[in-house]
């Protein structure tokens, strides 16, 4: 079987948490966006909510017109993010759902319940050429929602994963898996994305039907310590070690030649 590349994109919305703790310009999100792309990132990747926490509107502009890689832009399925999405033309934009209060993305999208509100911000967003992807749970029911409304890409929630330990992560791995074969079945480009570390991504990076990891809060923290290209680089070479090696176990153990 031939293997597919797997591409990563780097959510740099905490580099912007730590610029906004001091609401000054350091750090910059687009010189964080220039560090990955030395270190081998695909895409960036930026969530810009609603109450303008980390990433600010001026951000999306200056990712737009000053970073050579692709952005993904996460938005609430909104007016107000449709218009801004409409304005700033990213390569792709992932909806996800958003509440004030949460301290991250908790959860995946109600595709299958809420697919009145989302087919016009999707129908929207495809109009203008921009690749739609809905972040959801890893279970069947959300991809085939997806289908109907005609999302050309998935991206699987694997923050449980990430958070399982022993057997309930074994099982949550096989969740992803069988969730991402179904996507490939039904025709949806699947990606994955949240709360992967190098401990977790190998596992992720394995399964052959997944073709972009979105990784951000662990990557922007591991850069405390070893910089950013490092911390990137570092995460680059443990995806294609997977890929290459075949499928693995949620303890990482990979199924192929060592
Ligand atoms: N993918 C989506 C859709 C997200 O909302 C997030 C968090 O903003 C990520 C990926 C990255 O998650 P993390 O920061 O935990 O790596």
């Amino acid at each position: 079987m031939t293997v597919r590349p797997l591409r990563l994109g780097v959510n740099i919305d905490h580099v912007a948490t730590v610029r906004n703790a001091r609401g000054g310009v350091h750090p910059d999100p687009l010189r964080a966006a220039e560090a990955a792309a030395r270190a081998g990132a695909d895409g960036i990747t930026a969530h810009l909510r609603e109450d303008r926490r980390h990433i600010t509107d001026d951000d999306i502009l200056r990712l737009t017109r000053g970073s050579d890689l692709p952005l993904n832009l996460e938005m609430a399925a909104t007016d107000e993010m449709l218009r801004i999405a409409l304005q700033h033309l990213p390569h792709a934009a992932c909806i996800v759902p958003e509440k004030r209060e949460e301290r991250t993305t908790e959860g995946g999208l109600d595709a299958a319940g809420k697919h009145n509100q989302l087919a016009p911000i999707v129908n929207g967003l495809a109009g203008a050429g921009i690749r739609v992807s809905l972040f959801i749970e890893p279970v069947t029911e959300q991809i085939d929602a997806a289908a109907a409304l005609g999302c050309p890409v998935v991206e699987l929630h694997v923050g449980a994963y990430c958070e399982a330990t022993g057997e309930a992560r074994e099982r949550e791995l096989d969740r992803i898996a069988a969730a991402a074969a179904h996507a490939e079945a039904t025709g949806i480009e699947c990606h994955a994305g949240h709360g992967l570390g190098f401990e977790t991504v190998s596992a992720i990076a394995a399964i052959p039907t997944i073709v972009e990891l979105n990784i951000g809060h662990f990557l922007i923290g591991e850069a405390i310590f070893v910089g950013i290209e490092d911390a990137v680089g570092h995460m680059r070479r443990l995806m294609d070690n997977a890929r290459s090696d075949g499928p693995a176990t949620a303890s990482g153990d990979h199924g192929g030649d060592a």
